[in-house]
């Protein structure tokens, strides 16, 4: 192997990613796998998630489904448990399980509001915490969570979403500070626009689709696989002195005046 792809390498590497039956978390499996990580993948739906595991092997790719809900915390660690079973140690996770809930602010339920937080953030803390507590016993680890250009900015009609996304940005710093004397990185990634099926009524949503089209310097939506680079270098050697940063892949919107 050379240096240069050394420094890509994630074999027997095993990681978790949460919200990988599609869209971005599926994206980031599939390149962490194609680096030659084991990846876990991670949903609700556990046939959803079968059949992408059996997608990815037919890739050559080492994967496996753990189906539970990020929100139940006992859930979380009966398969981290398992994972470290499994394979010895839990190299990384990517907390990437996330929800949206668009209603204005005026109208916005309590109860909705919970469940985007609980969802997006809270669950972080719990799995992040609890993968870390293996990540230490193992002399170190990788996690990386999926928050947003949204949050540092805001727009109309999403505020549990932008509230849970930037108290995500906070904790990455605050995991990153206390996690790297035990060897362990925290790292965020912040997507723009990305074509997956959270955004599918704003991509038909002609007005919408043009203004993220104009607002976006390389002038169009990412797609999915365009987050799996950033994934892969996180979680492998070339990213091994990164620790706190938030990596912007939102085709510049985020600098855009
Ligand atoms: N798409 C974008 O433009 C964009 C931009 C910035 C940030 N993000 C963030 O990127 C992440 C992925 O978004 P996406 O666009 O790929 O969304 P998506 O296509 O809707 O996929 C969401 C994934 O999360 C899983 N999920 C949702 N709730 C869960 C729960 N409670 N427990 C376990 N899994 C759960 C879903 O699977 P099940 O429904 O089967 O559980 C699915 O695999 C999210 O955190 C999102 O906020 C997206």
């Amino acid at each position: 192997m050379t240096v240069a792809t050394q420094l890509f390498d994630l074999t027997d590497r095993a990681i978790l990613i949460t919200g990988a039956s599609r869209g971005i978390g599926l994206a980031m499996a599939r390149a962490c796998g194609a680096h030659g990580a084991t990846v876990v993948l991670n949903g609700r739906n556990a046939e959803a998630l079968q059949s992408r595991v059996d997608e990815l092997t037919a890739e050559g790719i080492r994967a496996e489904a753990e189906a539970f809900d990020v929100t139940d915390e006992a859930a979380g660690r009966a398969a981290l448990e398992r994972i470290v079973g499994r394979h010895g140690r839990l190299w990384g996770l990517i907390a990437n399980a996330g929800v949206q809930h668009r209603v204005p602010v005026l109208d916005f339920p309590t109860e909705d509001f919970r469940r985007v937080v609980d969802t997006n953030l809270t669950a972080c803390f719990t799995l992040g915490r609890d993968a870390a507590r293996y990540m230490v016993e193992a002399g170190g680890g990788r996690i990386v969570n999926t928050v947003s250009m949204l949050g540092p900015q805001a727009r109309p009609t999403v505020p549990a979403y932008i509230a849970a996304k930037e108290g995500l940005r906070a904790l990455t710093r605050a995991m990153a500070v206390e996690l790297g004397s035990k060897g362990i990185t925290v790292n965020a990634v912040a997507p723009g626009y990305v074509a997956t099926e959270m955004n599918t009524a704003l991509i038909e949503n002609t007005e919408f689709n043009a203004w993220v089209v104009g607002k976006t310097p390389l002038g169009r939506w990412a797609d999915p696989a365009e987050l799996g680079g950033a994934a892969v270098y996180l979680m492998a050697d070339a990213g091994s002195f990164v620790s706190g940063q938030i990596l912007g892949i939102d085709g510049g919107m985020s600098v855009q005046v």
